[in-house]
């Protein structure tokens, strides 16, 4: 091939150049522009050419050498740009990876998933109901007399303007819920979230989750209660947990007791977690009130049903002994690491 055509050829070739990264850049430098490159090999074999072709081969080697320079210039300026629009786009391949930490749920979610569980196995379903409730049901239908304190500003948050309708102050709203649209027997839970206007302590706060256990059918009696509550406390805490019904009031259920289940520090001895009294307070139970059953179109004489509402934050701070409540909604990561393993 003569020196022209092959001037061409790399004319070509500089032309079709394209690179995607530094390192072909440098080729392409190392190529045609370095002192070992192709240009300086041209340059020193346009010595031998003659004096006649001088003129036309110099011309044909200085359009190479512009080319190849310019080509460099814009092949720089192509990459850095290709470079910068990855960068912004957040994908700046030279940093090193960022560390793939995973999540976990939070103790609220797991605990409530564990409760679930426990209920599950003895014929418990789950249903949901608004965390914005009317008074019907947060209230009414559950027996609530107009008068009734629970009903004053203190414990419920009404949205201003509409005194029917409030944040729900306990998942016993979803018991009316259920009955309305279900015919017995009904077994289910209702696990979420309630809200109540309450000063935040170390042990209560105003948002805070519950969960919510009935079971209505023909015979349902004070003994299924018990006995299901038992079995939730073993399962939930270990073998030895004792419970304890003491005698108190919900509108709603008749008789009406509080739940209590034996202190996990000191097993019943006395220690300050539990007061020194053995007992740790974690719901309230009671045999559904004939009214409500009547208010939502079931038969009081033929059936009969046991209710109970636990608080989830309780369970959790008793079974993880955790001293605060608050600590479930700082969000640190410290705290919240601790029960990666739960599930
Ligand atoms: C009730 O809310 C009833 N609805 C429970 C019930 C259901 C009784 C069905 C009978 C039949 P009480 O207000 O006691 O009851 O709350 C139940 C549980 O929620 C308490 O034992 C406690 O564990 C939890 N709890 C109540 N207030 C707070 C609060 N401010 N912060 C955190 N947990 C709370």
């Amino acid at each position: 091939m003569d020196l022209l055509e092959k001037i061409e050829s790399l004319k070509q070739e500089v032309n079709n150049t394209l690179v995607s990264n530094k390192d072909q850049l440098e080729s392409f430098r190392l190529r045609f522009i370095s002192r070992k490159g192709v240009l300086n090999e041209l340059f020193n074999d346009f010595k031998h050419v003659s004096n006649q072709n001088k003129r036309l081969v110099g011309q044909a080697l200085n359009e190479l050498k512009n080319l190849t320079q310019s080509r460099f210039k814009t092949l720089v300026k192509d990459l850095e740009e290709k470079e910068g629009d990855r960068i912004k786009a957040g994908f700046d391949l030279s940093l090193p990876p960022v560390q793939n930490t995973l999540g976990t749920a939070h103790p609220i979610s797991s605990v409530k998933l564990q409760i679930i569980k426990i209920f599950e196995r003895i014929g418990f379903n789950v249903s949901d109901g608004p965390e914005i409730e009317d008074d019907w049901h947060n209230f009414s239908a559950l027996n609530f007399p107009e008068n009734h304190p629970a009903r004053e500003m203190q414990d419920t948050f009404f949205i201003r303007k509409n005194p029917d309708i409030a944040l729900r102050t306990h998942t016993s709203s979803v018991q009316v819920r259920v009955m309305e649209n279900t015919k017995p027997p009904i077994r289910t839970l209702s696990p979420g979230r309630v809200f109540r206007n309450e000063a935040i302590s170390a042990r209560a706060h105003c948002i805070f989750h519950q969960v919510e256990g009935f079971y209505v059918n023909e015979n349902v009696s004070f003994a299924d209660l018990k006995q299901t509550l038992f079995y939730f406390a073993r399962e939930m805490f270990s073998k030895d947990t004792k419970v304890r019904f003491r005698p108190s009031f919900f509108p709603f259920t008749e008789p009406s007791a509080e739940l209590d289940i034996s202190c996990l520090i000191c097993h019943g001895e006395g220690c300050p977690i539990c007061k020194y009294t053995g007992w740790t307070e974690i719901g309230g139970a009671g045999m559904i009130d004939p009214n409500v059953l009547e208010f939502n179109k079931i038969d009081p004489v033929k059936y009969t049903g046991f209710a109970f509402g636990m608080g989830i934050e309780r369970i959790t701070m008793l079974k993880y002994q955790i001293k605060d409540i608050r600590l479930f909604t700082e969000n640190d990561v410290r705290f919240l690491r601790q029960f990666t393993s739960l599930y």
